[in-house]
């Protein structure tokens, strides 16, 4: 059985660790921590190995938490490294771990693909360069805005191509997850150059796309409108609709009144970790003038690169084919079940 490691156990490390402790056909080595925190003791309680940098040790044996060794050693002991480290880290890993113990990884959306920090020459998108990553030694996976962009994008692509001018994108992202203890400021925030924009182009290299982000106080989720403008007349409401009814991990919701009540449906259906791992077209806000489509849709932000890490397991690893890959992936995170259940709670 593969092995695999998740170095780091914050918010994306955490889910990451319950998705791959439930994967029958995966070994989970063990999660890596920094700080000796109160999240030590419960990654224990969970049953997970709980590894830290070896000159910590001690420092952790001291204040009783059991630890089962060096990351160096669990890193040796695996066969791909899921890196879920604070944003910059990943870098500094490959270089320390990965590159010397000749290790697979897959970097999360805060690590560059360009530049002196580079960590590895391809984004992953599985709705659009799954295949790319096939037996790759780095890969980073794209962060929840991109992720999301691609589930609606994509289909946008492949149903009017050519007749697609271009699409803008507005981001409204949540100041701080749930969990984070992070406070969140009473202020909307610009970004003055979003990566979400280069890391989509990277993707798609011949995409037309201008994004925005905005930061506002928020804990619950991401808002992407999305304008398409199009050569001539655009598709239908009816049309859209059809197009993403199908779409793995695109749910179509309708009266929904704001982001909030997805998160606390979510929570209040005991979804895992209170995700939904999707994005969700509010179907009341598509709306067409002229030649331009706009569509809006929430982005779950912590949940929805979880099964895109999952299926880069299958990917690099195990040379999986997208399509066995989505299926593992809906059988371990029930996207279509929460789809329908969602889809009935907002019609
Ligand atoms: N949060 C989201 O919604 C979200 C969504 C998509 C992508 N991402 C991306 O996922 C990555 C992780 O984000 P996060 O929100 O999970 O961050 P987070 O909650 O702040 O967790 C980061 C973790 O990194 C650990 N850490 C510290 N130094 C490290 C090192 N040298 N190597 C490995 N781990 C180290 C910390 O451990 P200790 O706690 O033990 O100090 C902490 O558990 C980032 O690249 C982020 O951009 C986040």
């Amino acid at each position: 059985m593969y092995k695999v490691f998740i170095n780091g156990y914050g918010i994306i490390g955490g889910r990451l660790a319950t998705a791959v402790s439930k994967d029958n056909d995966t070994d989970l080595v063990g999660i890596a921590k920094y700080s000796a925190d109160e999240k030590t003791e419960e990654a224990i309680k969970k049953g997970y190995k709980v590894f830290v940098p070896s000159k910590l040790i001690n420092e952790f044996r001291k204040k009783n938490y059991d630890i089962a060794g060096s990351i160096e050693e669990a890193i040796t002991e695996s066969d791909l490294v899921i890196d879920a480290s604070s944003e910059g880290n990943g870098f500094k890993n490959m270089i320390k771990y990965y590159r010397p113990l000749k290790k697979k990884a897959i970097f999360q959306g805060g690590e560059d693909r360009y530049g002196k920090k580079s960590v590895a020459n391809v984004i992953h998108n599985s709705r659009i360069n799954y295949e790319k990553t096939l037996g790759k030694e780095f890969v980073i996976q794209g962060s929840c805005n991109v992720t999301g962009m691609g589930r609606i994008i994509q289909p946008l692509i492949e149903e009017y191509g050519d007749s697609i001018k271009r699409f803008d994108v507005n981001l409204v992202r949540r100041w701080a997850d749930l969990e984070d203890k992070k406070e969140v400021k009473d202020s909307i925030e610009w970004d003055k150059d979003p990566h979400h924009q280069d890391d989509f182009k990277d993707i798609i290299p011949s995409i037309n796309l201008y994004v925005d982000a905005l930061k506002v106080p928020s804990r619950m989720m991401h808002l992407h409108q999305m304008t398409i403008r199009f050569e001539n007349k655009p598709p239908s409401i009816d049309e859209v609709i059809k197009i993403f009814q199908d779409e793995f991990g695109v749910a179509i919701l309708n009266n929904a009144k704001g982001t909030g009540d997805i998160r606390k449906k979510a929570i209040e259906l005991n979804f895992e970790h209170g995700d939904t791992s999707m994005v969700h077209i509010h179907s009341e806000l598509i709306r067409i003038q002229d030649d331009v489509l706009k569509i809006s849709y929430s982005d779950d932000q912590t949940g929805m690169v979880i099964p895109e890490n999952y299926m880069l397991i299958q990917s690099m690893l195990k040379n999986k084919s997208r399509k066995e890959a989505l299926k593992l992936a809906d059988r371990l995170f029930g996207l279509k079940r929460k789809k329908k259940i969602l889809e009935s709670e907002f019609h």
